[in-house]
């Protein structure tokens, strides 16, 4: 069964992430989507609102598994049987940290192999931190990242 492994923060999950997933999910049998418990930048969303909001933002698909890991993502990978990493770039820009991280994972473990969607360029622009940005400043994120973010965002930074 060909599996495919879409890892990420997802701190929050924006319409980038979802629609790499969505691609992904047409061209593979079986997709995990893994969120990282403790990235190393400092997280706006606990682990549990980050998979909650995934689930809720994929729940039109039927292919796709929630998890999440700690650690190295060759560990995870093998855990859940996936021999395919499968990461979204919007620029030229994220082509060099993204190739270091596939040469690296690939190094770690032979076999794994990483391939890449480019985002829709209607998405080129977002990323989780710009949009955590603009909702901190009172700016509109609807239309950039599925409706229960959005809400999610609102609530966070109205609360202070
Ligand atoms: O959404 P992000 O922040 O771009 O996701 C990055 C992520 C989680 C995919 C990456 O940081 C990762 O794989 N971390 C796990 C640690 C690891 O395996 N490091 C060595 C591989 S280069």
């Amino acid at each position: 069964m060909t599996a495919a492994l879409c890892p990420g923060s997802f701190d929050p999950p924006t319409n980038g992430h979802i629609d790499v997933i969505e691609r992904t999910s047409r061209h593979f049998q079986r997709v995990v989507v893994a969120v990282i418990a403790n990235p190393s930048k400092h997280p706006l969303f606990s682990l549990a609102e980050r998979q909650e909001m995934l689930a809720d933002g994929l729940s039109h698909l039927t292919n796709i598994e929630i998890d999440s890991f700690d650690g190295l993502l060759v560990d995870f990978a093998r855990r859940a049987g996936v021999t395919v990493v499968v990461k979204g770039l919007r620029a030229v820009s994220d082509f060099e940290y993204e190739l270091q991280m596939a040469e690296m994972n690939a190094a770690l473990a032979p076999g794994l192999d990483t391939m890449f969607v480019t985002a829709k360029p209607a998405w080129a622009f977002l990323s989780s931190s710009l949009v955590k940005e603009v909702a901190r400043f009172g700016g509109a994120v609807e239309g950039l990242v599925p409706e229960r973010v959005a809400t999610a965002l609102k609530e966070r930074f109205a609360a202070g």
